[in-house]
């Protein structure tokens, strides 16, 4: 496995690839990896003939400063669990090599980044849409992956490649869980036993909302069935809503779309912020 911290070097190593023929696929992460990365990497090797993993805490999508801060650093682990993946190539840059100089840029994508996650993190998905811009330039892959588990990512990212006409294929992988049904995250690593034994209530909350609205309750039942869940438990709920998966709008019926509905969800156990999500069908 080649490990690249410089983009001039990697750029020479792809083009050499590309020109014997081969595909190529990326995984963007932040590190601290799990099977859920994994599993990215897994669907990369299936499609294509070299596959890149970038390792990257990105400054610009983080609006809290903290979690910034306390982003699980693994590199060791990380690097160990990529080559025994069957990754091909690793770019693990610097911010300088990132950000050379402080990045004014700022990306808007109407109603896609201000519901769910962009009323509560600002400026987070435009940094989250730079950065990917910068590794879909530095590796023009084929193909790039990324996870159901950060939908609204999905969706913004989706209409990055759309739009700016990338030519790739984008492909959204399953979210991987733990036996008990949280969905695998980097963060889960701040939690203590207590919290991560609170924290099952992302997934449960969900699925009880999932069968309040298939036995026909309305929206704001299933709601209030997510909040009582969360109050039991005492975690702080940030917010629960049902999307349109195509264009995010909030749905107050599920027979307001001719789309997949998808329930998004966000709160705080202690201090650790976490997401999920699951189709309604
Ligand atoms: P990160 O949180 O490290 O996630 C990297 C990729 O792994 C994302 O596409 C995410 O959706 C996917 N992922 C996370 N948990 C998963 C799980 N349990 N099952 C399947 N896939 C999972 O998302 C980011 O990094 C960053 O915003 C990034 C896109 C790298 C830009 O900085």
């Amino acid at each position: 496995m080649e490990i690249f911290k410089e983009i001039h070097p990697l750029k020479t190593f792809l083009t050499d690839k590309r020109t014997q023929g081969s595909l190529i696929g990326l995984v963007p992460t932040m590190g601290a990896l799990h099977r859920g990365h994994v599993s990215l990497v897994q669907a990369s090797r299936k499609q294509n003939d070299v596959t890149v993993c970038s390792i990257y805490i990105n400054p610009t999508q983080f609006n809290n400063p903290d979690d910034l801060l306390k982003y699980p650093r693994t590199l060791e682990e990380d690097l160990g669990m990529l080559k025994k993946a069957g990754c091909d190539a690793v770019f693990y840059p610097e911010n300088t090599e990132m950000y050379p100089e402080k990045s004014v840029l700022r990306m808007d994508f109407g109603l896609l980044d201000k519901v769910m996650e962009g009323q509560y993190r600002p400026g987070h998905f435009s940094g989250v849409a730079l950065v990917v811009c910068k590794f879909f330039n530095v590796v023009q892959p084929d193909h790039a992956y990324f996870g159901q588990k950060d939908f609204q990512q999905f969706a913004i990212i989706q209409k990055l490649v759309d739009e700016l006409k990338f030519g790739l294929t984008l492909h959204r992988v399953e979210t991987l869980r733990e036996p008990d049904g949280l969905a695998m995250s980097s963060r889960n690593l701040r939690l203590d036993a207590i919290e991560r034994e609170k924290a099952i209530v992302f997934y449960q909350s969900l699925l009880k909302a999932k069968n309040a609205i298939a036995e026909g309750h309305p929206i704001s039942i299933a709601k209030k069935i997510v909040e009582e869940e969360f109050q039991k438990r005492s975690v702080k709920l940030e917010y629960f809503e049902v999307a349109d998966s195509k264009n995010l709008n909030l749905l107050e019926s599920v027979n307001d779309t001719k789309n997949r509905p998808i329930m998004c969800i966000a709160g705080y156990v202690g201090e650790i912020r976490l997401i999920d999500n699951m189709f309604l069908d």
